[in-house]
């Protein structure tokens, strides 16, 4: 087995052609069925020029030399190209206009009153911190809906290890910044240098590994969150995949994207903006 070419004296290049960048999909897509022409190549190539740092390979041959060599790297590389940060309440005026104006009417959408059932998705999930925000919300202001309706978040993500994260439900203070201290009192338990969220949340949320890109994947839903995911991809595969959440929400199901994500093409024409602002939409 020969080496791959790796100087740790020479400052690393991050040029990255179009045809590196597709023996780099090609090594993944064997490897891990990752797959990364989905994605906007120069965000890839800036994801991938870390990794190349990292390494210290002096070239993108010698980084693909790696990969052949180091099923570990494309595991690295894999969580690099997926960016996983989060926080509890992202952006919480969204929060905020979900608690006060989306949330009602999607529990008030059954005939006789309150909806039999209600399923929330959040697509691209992270460790959990999108879920268990809607989590402690519903506990929080919707006691009397979900004794009353049958309520079901459904956190999906690429990455298994991030899953994990979200399963065990700890996290470092950084993620909690815009979480009130009342509410981290009530909802989460120090456990050592971290903080753990108590079993009433955790077991609210139901996880499961999903790609976003295999349309046809999701499950039907009432209220979809799918923020700071879309962004990284092609502009074809933002439609596709808006198109794929329009097809599993019913007439008024409701999506929300992430703050610099936007309708594109096609699918404009299935949802009518219903808080530009806060990138909330309503299936027409
Ligand atoms: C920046 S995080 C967003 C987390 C959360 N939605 C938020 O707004 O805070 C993006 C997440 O999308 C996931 N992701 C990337 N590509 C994906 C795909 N093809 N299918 C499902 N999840 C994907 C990543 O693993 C990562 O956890």
């Amino acid at each position: 087995m020969t080496s791959p070419v790796i100087d740790s004296t020479l400052p690393p290049t991050d040029e990255i052609s179009d045809e590196e960048l597709t023996e780099i999909g090609r090594l993944l897509s064997i490897g891990r069925c990752f797959d990364l022409s989905v994605y906007k190549a120069k965000c890839m190539k800036r994801r991938v020029a870390i990794r190349m740092r990292s390494t210290r390979c002096r070239d993108a041959a010698a980084y693909c030399g790696l990969l052949r060599q180091n099923a570990l790297e494309l595991d690295l590389l894999q969580k690099t190209l997926t960016i996983h940060v989060s926080q509890f309440f992202r952006n919480p005026s969204m929060f905020e206009k979900l608690r006060s104006e989306v949330l009602p009417p999607l529990f008030r959408a059954g005939r006789n009153g309150l909806a039999e059932s209600l399923r929330i998705s959040c697509l691209g999930c992270a460790s959990g911190e999108e879920p268990y925000s809607l989590a402690i919300l519903l506990r929080e202001h919707f006691g009397r809906e979900l004794r009353r309706t049958a309520t079901t978040i459904f956190g999906t993500d690429i990455d298994a290890e991030t899953l994990e994260a979200a399963r065990q439900a700890e996290y470092n203070e950084d993620r909690l910044k815009e979480v009130p201290q009342e509410t981290r009192e009530r909802y989460f338990r120090r456990h050592g240098a971290r903080l753990r969220l108590i079993p009433e949340i955790r077991e609210m949320v139901t996880f499961g590994q999903g790609d976003i890109a295999a349309v046809g994947g999701y499950a039907a839903s009432n209220l979809v969150l799918c923020r700071n995911t879309l962004i990284y991809f092609t502009r074809p595969d933002q439609e596709r995949i808006l198109n794929g959440i329009a097809d599993i929400l019913p007439p008024g199901g409701i999506l929300v994207l992430g703050k610099s994500e936007t309708m594109v093409g096609d699918a404009r024409l299935r949802f009518a903006p219903l808080c530009t602002m806060e990138r909330i939409y309503r299936r027409v």
